[in-house]
């Protein structure tokens, strides 16, 4: 929304949300996100034809196009639990939005929804008490965190989806003033809404793939980034997207994924099913296989020793955690009694804390006083990658920061134990260098 407020300095754009805390935070100098370059596109509109703030009603009153942007986190309770997503907030706003509704409006699903929702909050708003008439649209998102404002103002493409030709042009109408025509695709509602997961599931199974062959080069004593260059030269292929890591995060991919799942469970499309849950299942078998590693290579045993985690964030760029391998890495570690000292530059010692507790939470939410004692007395966080090396006996790094890749690794290696071992998670490391330095390097694919 702030980059429609930035390229379109006549559209008011107002910004609303029950949580008045979170508006607040738009409105200060602290943005709730970490993303580059977002300040600066907020900071541009905001007070000229952008605001944030807590008037629900009166914005709906005044909008001729309304986006629904909330969360829709897989459900975690009743039927379709772990899979399907929750759309209790989506429902919300349509009811919402039919209440306070005069007029004319386009509702656009912003949010990933499953396939046919629009549908569903058509009948909501088509049930509105007030004589409110509306089109919806499907119009999902394909940014990445960490280079959203790029992808933003460069799209490889915007989709549209929906029946009515005018609601359509109406919104093309906005993306046409900075997006070329001819990038901005229509399609009917089902197919957008469904081009979406299949867009996630594609890339995520891209990144499962080139990890399943990861696990055979360490075997074999093939090198992954060797192959993933070799086959990414087919233009067919393409270089994008194969790089192999400890596992894909992030909030859309696994969520995405288990949706699309559901979804074909529910059409009685049970090989299809487990086709695309095999993604998400390598994805786990993935940072299970790099923390076995560890243990296996550290004598069998972590207990009692210190390992620094380099990174806790699902991605370089962004301080978001959802999902991200650290905290299944972590996990296990943790389990095995390991001593964890985390630096990651743009996530908070509170978040870390709150995704560890998470992570060990049973299924009705409760945590446990074993699993609070692990959490609290096995984990520091350190101000600094250095510090948070110092007395380790081993490095694990889980986020690609590039940072990592500028540290003096003699000064590092001088404050650790011996062996000094390395598990480079994200292949960023030199290899040669931090060997002849002294270090026993391990990274992902590579014998
Ligand atoms: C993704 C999609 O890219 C985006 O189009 C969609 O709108 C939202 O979901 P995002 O989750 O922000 O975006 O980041 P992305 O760059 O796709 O990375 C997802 C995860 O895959 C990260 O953990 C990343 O480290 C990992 N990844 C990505 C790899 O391990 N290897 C790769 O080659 C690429």
């Amino acid at each position: 929304m702030a980059m429609i407020a930035k390229q379109c300095p006549d559209i008011p754009v107002h910004v609303v949300d029950v949580n008045a805390s979170r508006i607040a935070q738009w409105n200060s100098r602290e943005l709730p996100v970490y993303e580059p370059g977002l300040q600066e596109v907020v900071e541009e509109a905001r007070g000229r034809n952008l605001t944030f703030s807590t008037d629900v009603d009166g914005a709906i009153r005044d909008a001729n196009l309304i986006f629904i942007s909330v969360n829709t986190p897989t459900k975690t309770f009743g039927v379709g639990a772990g899979r399907a997503a929750n759309l209790e907030f989506v429902e919300k706003c349509a009811r919402r939005i039919a209440e306070c509704s005069t007029g004319h409006k386009v509702v656009v699903e912003k949010s990933t929804l499953p396939v046919r929702t629009a549908e569903a909050v058509a009948r909501i708003l088509a049930s509105s008490a007030t004589n409110a008439t509306f089109d919806v649209l499907s119009n999902p998102e394909f940014l990445a965190e960490g280079t959203a404002i790029q992808d933003l103002l460069n799209p490889d493409r915007v989709l549209i989806g929906g029946e009515s030709p005018r609601a359509v042009e109406q919104l093309v109408a906005v993306y046409s003033r900075w997006i070329p025509r001819e990038k901005i695709l229509t399609t009917n509602v089902w197919s957008s809404e469904l081009s979406k997961l299949t867009a996630n599931a594609f890339l995520a199974q891209r990144v499962s793939s080139i990890n399943a062959i990861s696990a055979l080069c360490e075997a074999t004593g093939a090198d992954v980034d060797e192959v993933a260059r070799a086959i990414g030269f087919d233009s067919r292929i393409g270089p994008k997207f194969l790089k192999a890591s400890v596992g894909f995060g992030g909030s859309c991919f696994q969520k995405d994924i288990l949706n699309l799942v559901y979804l074909c469970e529910h059409f009685g499309l049970s090989e299809v099913a487990k086709y695309w849950e095999q993604v998400v299942v390598m994805n786990d078998y993935q940072k299970r296989r790099f923390s076995a590693r560890i243990v296996r290579t550290m004598f069998h045993t972590v207990s009692d020793k210190q390992i620094a985690i380099w990174g806790f964030a699902f991605k370089k760029d962004t301080n978001d955690i959802r999902e991200s391998a650290a905290i299944a890495v972590c996990r296990d570690l943790l389990e095995e009694r390991a001593r964890l000292v985390i630096y990651d530059p743009r996530v908070s010692e509170q978040q870390i804390r709150d995704a560890l507790e998470g992570i060990f939470k049973d299924a009705t939410g409760v945590l446990s006083d074993r699993h609070r004692q692990l959490v609290r007395e096995h984990v520091t966080i350190a101000p600094d990658a250095y510090a948070a090396a110092a007395q380790t006996h081993a490095i694990a790094v889980l986020t690609e920061w590039d940072e990592f890749r500028r540290l003096d690794m003699g000064r590092v290696l001088a404050g650790m134990q011996r062996p000094a071992f390395v598990f480079d998670g994200r292949n960023i490391l030199d290899v040669a260098r931090l060997t002849s330095l002294g270090f026993e390097v391990h990274s992902i694919g590579r014998p």
